[in-house]
């Protein structure tokens, strides 16, 4: 598919230096991705929050030079990492096309994470938003273009390139990303804001209860690439986007108890179709059962609009509203902290999405 923006290469010769920083968030989806193709296109819409206090800080300082080749140095946390390096060259190699200028400078890069590494939580989604924010404030810094909603689009399509989730970091509050006949400007090639949701949506928690920090057995690249010969693929493509169509309804409503159900129905559905998949392959572990079995029965006794997600891994995502904190807080201690590796939580809540730091 041809690249929908103009390219912009700097003239030969042309001295240039400077440098600029991003903070971004990672996501959590509600209804997910899984299943892929082409170039990082969708086999569905999904829809997610945006978080906060899960993010990646990325400073790239740049300076021209005369190589016309990638050329980087990385620091992950103050240290070299050479794995991760060679990701971003790999990424950087792949765009150049669409963003010469990835070529004709030379960038340090450096990189933190506000949650641990070996936490088991997924970095790949604010990583890639974060340089991605970098890669396109470059640009437009270099040729004086306004940083509106188009510079945005632009680093959602990028941050796709990188991993597809990581398009719905760019954009704060609830986003979705696919094409879907039935919402407007939805696209499968950058996400899109979802603007028309109830006010309790906007002070949802996350609290990420970590089971396992593992490495998967499984990554989710092999994942998205087992649904295409999942016998359950296009039923599930189906209800993936008429699962969107209802979340939007139920985000317009505020019901906090059909967004609860629709999202657990999501996380099982996700884990099931890795179950189906051949080989099979089983991501959660017995607390995250053991998990589900207390937040379900808490749920029925107690009324409190407590629910979980997960993603492509052991841990729970526990969703509830503001107004429901202190009682959540309690059960957690009570009956969910038991079943953490080392009691590590991470407490997140739905925000504002990337946040320039220099
Ligand atoms: O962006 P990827 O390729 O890491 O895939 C992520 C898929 C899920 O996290 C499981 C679901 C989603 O939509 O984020």
């Amino acid at each position: 598919m041809a690249y929908p923006y103009d390219i912009y290469q700097l003239n030969e010769n042309q001295e240039v230096e400077g440098k600029v920083g991003w903070r971004c968030p990672s996501n959590i989806a509600i209804v997910k991705y899984w299943g892929k193709h082409g170039q990082q296109l969708p086999n569905n819409a999904s829809l997610s929050f945006t978080l906060s206090n899960a993010h990646t800080d990325t400073y790239i300082s740049y300076k021209s030079h005369s190589k016309n080749a990638v050329s980087i140095s990385f620091l992950f946390e103050g240290i070299e990492n050479p794995a991760f390096a060679s990701k971003i060259e790999k990424y950087l190699e792949n765009i150049s096309a669409h963003m010469p200028i990835v070529k004709q400078l030379h960038f340090d890069i450096e990189s933190t994470n506000s949650f641990p590494h070996s936490s088991g939580i997924a970095s790949s989604a604010s990583s890639m938003a974060a340089i991605s924010m970098c890669l396109s404030n470059i640009e437009s810094d270099l040729f004086s273009l306004p940083q509106d909603t188009k510079f945005i689009e632009k680093a959602s399509y990028l941050a796709r390139l990188g991993s597809g989730s990581a398009s719905r970091s760019l954009i704060g509050g609830v986003s979705v990303w696919g094409e879907h006949s039935e919402i407007a400007a939805s696209s499968n090639l950058h996400a899109i804001k979802i603007n028309d949701t109830h006010e309790v949506f906007n002070t949802y928690h996350d609290d990420i209860l970590i089971v396992s920090a593992h490495e998967k057995p499984v990554s989710s690249t092999a994942g998205h690439a087992l649904m295409n010969n999942n016998v359950y693929a296009n039923p599930r493509y189906e209800q993936a986007n008429k699962r969107v169509i209802e979340l939007l309804s139920i985000l317009k409503s505020g019901d906090v108890h059909a967004f609860g159900k629709l999202a657990e129905d999501e996380a099982m559905t996700l884990h099931a179709l890795m179950m189906c998949s051949d080989p099979s392959y089983v991501l959660m572990e017995p607390g995250t059962l053991d998990m589900i079995r207390e937040i379900r029965a808490y749920r029925a006794a107690s009324g409190v609009p407590v629910f979980f997600t997960l993603d492509a891994g052991p841990n729970i995502h526990l969703l509830y509203p503001d107004d429901v904190k202190s009682e959540v807080e309690i059960f957690i201690n009570n009956s969910l902290m038991q079943y953490t590796a080392k009691g590590v939580i991470i407490k997140d809540k739905i925000g504002n999405g990337p946040q320039k730091l220099v």
